[in-house]
């Protein structure tokens, strides 16, 4: 099962900006098949729960190919999109635009952004890939302003027994045969569960968040905790 896009220690990042570096062209073609097309469900819920309000300041990190970005500018957020991969970043620049939006490389765990002037953070998927969670949790923290909204979309790992290795079984063999045919390497998506069971999951992110001084925080399990939504309030 072991994929070459995940490994522990220094090079994490690099690798996880390989691994997007091939999948960026298909990653949307890619997100519509394995999910069914759920993932724009699990978006739209995801700025629902953001509740941005028109004239927020909206961070969406990890921004890939802008669909979050997009969704929290059609809500009248003022957004930028922040993703450390170029490829993925070109990918969301060729789409069609929203003058409220603008996206910027650079690494959600040392953001370009000053202290406690964003409403809403979002990050959708990306929280998984970082090489160092406690401190990317405790970055969009600082970037948020009291009262302000992290919201964080992740495969999650379901409670039910019985489902989680269903669904883990998917990830295993499933899931990666859309690495195979699209981007010509099944490790690209074998990275997904590998990277999942290294997860704290999303029970483990919320004692995090508690840890770090966020309030208000809950878990949302999506189709019985096999995605999740991780809501807290600076
Ligand atoms: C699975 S994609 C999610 C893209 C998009 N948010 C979505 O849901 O469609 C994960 C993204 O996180 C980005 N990423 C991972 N670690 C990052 C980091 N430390 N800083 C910035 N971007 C990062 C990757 O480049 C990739 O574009």
């Amino acid at each position: 099962m072991a994929s070459k896009y995940y490994v522990e220690g220094t090079k994490r990042a690099s690798k996880v900006e390989d691994l997007f570096a091939a999948v960026a062209p298909r990653y949307d073609l890619i997100n519509d098949i394995q999910s069914l097309g759920m993932h724009r469900l699990w978006k739209r819920q995801l700025v629902e729960a953001a509740r941005p309000a028109p004239g927020d300041v909206a961070l969406d990190l990890c921004c890939g190919t802008g669909d979050v970005a997009f969704a929290l500018a059609d809500r009248g957020a003022v957004v930028t999109g922040i993703d450390f991969s170029a490829a993925m970043l070109d990918v969301a620049r060729r789409r069609p635009g929203r003058p409220s939006v603008t996206f910027v490389q650079g690494d959600a765990m040392a953001l370009p952004v000053a202290d406690a002037s964003a409403d809403v953070v979002t990050v959708a998927y990306g929280l998984r890939n970082v090489a160092d969670i406690p401190r990317a949790l405790a970055e969009w923290r600082r970037v948020l302003r009291p009262g302000g909204r992290l919201v964080v979309l992740e495969f999650g790992k379901p409670p039910g027994r019985a489902w989680r290795w269903f669904y883990f079984q998917y990830l295993q063999w499933v899931v990666p045969v859309f690495g195979r045919l699209f981007c010509g390497d099944a490790d690209t998506h074998g990275y997904i569960l590998e990277s999942l069971l290294r997860y704290p999951g999303q029970r483990g992110i919320d004692e995090q968040l508690r840890a770090l001084g966020f309030h208000d925080t809950h878990v949302v399990d999506l189709m019985g905790g096999a995605m999740s939504l991780n809501i807290a309030t600076r």
